[in-house]
């Protein structure tokens, strides 16, 4: 299914928000406001993947001086395993990198393994273990990256 990555636009609010509902679990899930928080945080950006038949996907993402952030990366049910996710982490790290980030780093849920897996095979690699990160309730691991400069000459 052919996509391309895009800027957010105000307008996709409510399909994004749709999306991380219908990916996460509610305890996991963003409120809208929450949503919106993350969107509109200092050095936030969000990336949409779209095809023909809509939005297949988004990733949330910040630049916080020399560490990127992965907010959130969500990919509708029907549309994984094609790549979209990949697109959209590669765009965001590109991002990342240009406004000056080393390293990216996130959290995902010790017992979300498809995540886990997507990251490894995206080279991140697992940096700790965070207790009841998650409302108390379940643990995240933190995964990281450096990211690759360009060699120069
Ligand atoms: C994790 C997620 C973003 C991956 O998106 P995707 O579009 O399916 O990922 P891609 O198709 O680009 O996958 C790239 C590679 O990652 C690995 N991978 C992705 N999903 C996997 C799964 N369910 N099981 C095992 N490996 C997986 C594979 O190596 C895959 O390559 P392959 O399909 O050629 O084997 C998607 O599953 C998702 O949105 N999940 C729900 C939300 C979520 O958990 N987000 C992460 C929050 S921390």
């Amino acid at each position: 299914m052919p996509f391309h990555v895009r800027q957010f636009d105000k307008a996709d609010f409510d399909g994004l928000w749709r999306i991380d509902q219908a990916c996460f679990d509610p305890q996991l899930a963003y409120s809208r406001p929450e949503l919106a928080f993350y969107m509109r945080r200092p050095g936030s950006f969000t990336l949409v993947a779209e095809s023909a038949q809509g939005i297949l996907g988004f990733i949330v993402a910040e630049a916080q001086r020399k560490t990127g952030h992965i907010i959130t990366i969500d990919v509708v049910a029907e549309a994984r395993r094609e790549g979209v996710g990949s697109a959209l982490l590669r765009a965001a790290e590109d991002r990342l990198l240009r406004a000056g980030a080393a390293l990216v780093a996130l959290e995902t849920p010790v017992n979300n393994e498809a995540a886990i897996r997507f990251y490894k095979q995206k080279g991140y690699f697992v940096e700790k273990t965070v207790p009841g990160y998650y409302s108390g309730q379940l643990d995240a691991l933190v995964m990281t990256k450096e990211l690759a400069r360009p060699v120069a000459g």
